[in-house]
């Protein structure tokens, strides 16, 4: 056996824990084990294909990452929400990481675990709060910048028209990126006549809604220039109803979604949608290390933003892209 082939052997036999040593194989001294921290996670609900993946993809990063992760859905309800941290406080968790489904009403459970010495990682979404210790950080995407994105598309696609009529379907009301979508897009258009956004509806995030949004608009008015809709679940069900009124999605109605779920980057590659903006719900090995981090008392970063692109009809590589993984 060649001398590198017996210190693979050496080495393999070492990760597993071999307590005999071979003929020229020095005995190493074992690394200490880190402690495995438990990580309490209140997941908001299952509202859409992308919050089904972030919920996939964060229980894969603890597997991973060897981090216990207490798991509890909150089946879209802020009361369930606060139960959920409020029984990570009892269990004494090392970290509580949640994705408030809303951004008022948390200060009294936040402050019951600072009392308590557990740091509160905020994901995928921000609270509104006076006491800004009440949580370390926050991990997710920079909504403003997704809605400022969705407004750049439809100048580029409607540059040559006059008066353009626009649909928006917002997601769940006084959440972060209903909120903020709705500002970073109004504000990219503001002033500039052309654009006039006739209806603004609540589709709560869920497709069955998107749909019934869809449906209610159309037998009012077929005068529909531009749907945005701020994420992709409202946007397939939107797309069923503009197909059931005998209307061609992404040319009778120019169509700009917010997600990048795979469901929507097919039919961006099929011409039913015409813009996506990516917000990516695979977070999961950013809230593994900052939790770890934070466990250890180390500081982290105040934001931590993910790295997002749009995809839209111009581009060149849509039949190259990878598969999404959600
Ligand atoms: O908070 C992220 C948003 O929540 C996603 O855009 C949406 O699909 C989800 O329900």
């Amino acid at each position: 056996m060649s001398a590198r082939g017996a210190a693979r052997l050496c080495l393999g036999l070492l990760s597993l824990g071999a307590l005999f040593s071979l003929g020229g194989c020095a005995k190493q001294p074992q690394a200490e084990q880190p402690r495995e921290i438990i990580v309490g996670f209140a997941q908001l609900g299952a509202e859409s294909g992308w919050r089904v993946g972030n919920t996939a993809d964060i229980e894969r990063a603890a597997q991973r990452a060897h981090v216990q992760l207490m798991y509890k859905n909150a089946d879209q309800r802020q009361d369930n929400q606060i139960k959920a941290i409020r029984s990570f406080i009892a269990s004494q968790v090392d970290v509580i990481a949640f994705a408030p489904i809303v951004e008022e009403g948390w200060d009294n459970v936040l402050r019951e675990a600072k009392e308590a010495g557990i740091p509160v990682l905020l994901t995928d979404r921000f609270i509104r709060t006076e006491d800004e210790s009440l949580y370390a950080g926050f991990v997710g995407s920079n909504f403003l910048q997704e809605g400022q994105a969705a407004a750049q598309f439809l100048l580029q696609k409607t540059a040559g028209q006059n008066h353009v009529r626009i649909l928006q379907i917002t997601g769940t009301e006084d959440s972060t990126p209903m909120k903020q979508r709705q500002q970073g897009f109004e504000q990219t258009i503001a002033g500039d006549s052309r654009y006039e956004i006739f209806q603004t509806i609540s589709g709560d995030f869920l497709r069955s809604k998107g749909k019934e949004c869809m449906r209610n608009v159309l037998r009012e008015t077929r005068d529909i220039g531009v749907l945005y809709s701020h994420n992709d679940a409202m946007t397939l069900g939107a797309i069923e109803a503009i197909e059931e009124a005998g209307l061609v999605p992404g040319e009778d109605i120019v169509i700009i979604t917010v997600d990048g779920e795979q469901g929507a980057i097919d039919l961006l590659k099929q011409g039913k949608i015409n813009c996506v903006v990516e917000c990516t719900p695979l977070i999961g090995d950013v809230i593994m290390d900052l939790a770890k981090k934070l466990a250890a008392g180390e500081p982290i970063a105040r934001i931590t933003y993910s790295s997002e692109r749009t995809f839209t009809e111009y581009d060149s590589d849509l039949q190259a892209l990878p598969p999404r993984g959600y």
